[in-house]
């Protein structure tokens, strides 16, 4: 395709999408703030875990990350300047009950209320997501999310968050991504805090499934009229080949990445047709639990970066399936070697939509990690802006189809610390400059920047 019909293509506007359609940057705590022992701070599991050998990409930790603690004052007005007027961050559990349970700590607190005020004063709304992957460590050493427990310990958390900033915050997200930090965290061992296997899969999925629900309760309680959602990772899957064996292990792989916990929210249960090992959750339910794993949520979050080639598969256990990787499939890829696929967003928000009782939609994360590289001060990231543009446009066709979808937010303001991967992959639309904290808006910054500039909000 010509150079000029490739931009025609991807040419869009912001008022194609509406005017009450919220345009905003996703971040969070333990990948921005650092600050890890400041005022208080008890530490969390991403602590320890940055902490042991071999586990980060060249032993990086979030200790200081984007000194977003000490830099959010200019992070916002530069956000402003950007007129980004919706601002996700997470609250870091440890940083406000440093034990996780028991005594506040007032300081930890102040900073989200001098966090969220500056917010207001700035014309930024805040969604605050309640539980991004940093649970206390004093936790974890009762067993984290494999220890029913803690069910109680995040209704105390969750109900000082919103006595402490409901009055000002309208928009929460329970958790972010539940699958991935029960996956990561308790079945592959490769996030914090490391624990591997069934034994602590199995019950991690029900208890954060439970709190999903039991913590948005809280917050309708206190406040009937806030807006109340929680965050699912999802990937379009598709099977390698038309043959039976590879469509019914996509199906499987759809049902663990796509399904497990957003049907129990809405009633159905866990998808135990098509994951058979879910049988063995029984285990860990209750009496009850079936109702009290549903609430009917304001709005469903759905992050969506890519889509799975799968392929049926004996040697792997429980699944019998795997995927296909973009780089042997030689498609294009960014740097987290996740293939670049924008009807993969299409798709996804059709999956959801399709659900009858989601009610609205916000894309809550979407975005992509290049190398960057600064030529005379400054970074040209094409790609980038060419990824956001390519996924925005499969957004907009879902909304002209009629589609429940309500806004996008772009994962992330800055470059930050990328979990596993370290700070290797940039995923910013404002470079950060690590050892002076210098940041630089990339030509994506400008992009989105000139693209939301016509209207205010
Ligand atoms: C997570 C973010 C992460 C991003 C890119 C999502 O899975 O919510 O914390 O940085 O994707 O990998």
């Amino acid at each position: 395709m010509v150079k000029e019909e490739q931009e025609k293509k991807l040419s869009l506007k912001r008022e194609d999408f509406g005017k009450d359609f919220k345009w905003g940057v996703s971040t969070a705590a333990y990948q921005i703030e650092g600050s890890h022992q400041a005022d208080g701070k008890g530490p969390s599991i991403w602590d320890i875990f940055t902490a042991k050998r071999g586990k980060i990409y060249q032993a990086h930790n979030g200790n200081i990350a984007c000194d977003f603690y000490n830099k959010y004052e200019e992070d916002l007005y530069l956000m402003k300047d950007l007129n980004i007027h919706n601002f996700r961050f997470s609250i870091s559990w440890s940083r406000v009950i440093p034990a996780g349970v028991g005594v506040p700590n007032p300081e930890g607190i102040d900073f989200y209320n001098k966090l969220i005020d500056k917010c207001l004063a700035l014309d930024i709304e805040p969604w605050v997501t309640l539980y991004h992957w940093d649970l206390p460590a004093a936790l974890e050493q009762k067993g984290g999310w494999t220890n029913r427990e803690i069910i109680s310990w995040f209704k105390d958390y969750v109900t000082l968050c919103v006595q402490c900033f409901g009055d000002r915050v309208k928009n929460w997200m329970v958790l972010n991504e539940p699958l991935v930090f029960v996956g990561a965290g308790y079945f592959l061992g490769v996030h914090a805090p490391g624990k591997r296997g069934m034994k602590n899969f199995l019950p991690a999925i029900h208890h954060a499934a439970l709190c999903q629900a039991e913590g948005a309760r809280i917050i309708k309680q206190y406040y009937p009229l806030a807006k109340v959602g929680t965050t699912f990772s999802c990937s379009f899957i598709e099977p390698s080949r038309p043959i039976q064996k590879d469509i019914m292990a996509a199906q499987r792989i759809d049902a663990l990445v796509n399904r497990l916990f957003i049907e129990p929210a809405l009633g159905m249960g866990y998808p135990v047709e098509d994951l058979k090992f879910l049988k063995k959750m029984e285990k860990y339910q209750l009496p009850g639990d079936k109702a009290l794993l549903q609430f009917d949520f304001d709005f469903i979050g759905v992050q969506n970066y890519t889509r799975e080639i799968i392929k049926h598969s004996w040697f792997v256990p429980y699944i019998k399936a795997r995927n296909i990787k973009a780089e042997k499939r030689k498609v294009p890829i960014t740097a987290m070697k996740w293939e670049i696929y924008p009807d993969s967003i299409y798709q996804m928000l059709k999956k959801f939509n399709s659900y009858k009782k989601v009610r609205d939609i916000y894309v809550t994360e979407n975005g992509a990690a290049f190398k960057d590289i600064i030529e005379d001060g400054r970074i040209n990231d094409k790609r980038r802006t060419n990824y956001l543009k390519g996924y925005l446009k499969a957004v907009l066709q879902a909304k002209k189809e009629g589609m429940n979808v309500k806004g996008y937010f772009v994962w992330s303001f800055t470059d930050n610390f990328e979990w596993a991967e370290g700070f290797r992959p940039r995923f910013g639309l404002v470079h950060v400059d690590y050892q002076t904290q210098k940041r630089t808006i990339k030509a994506s910054g400008k992009w989105y920047s000139n693209f939301l500039r016509n209207q205010v909000k």
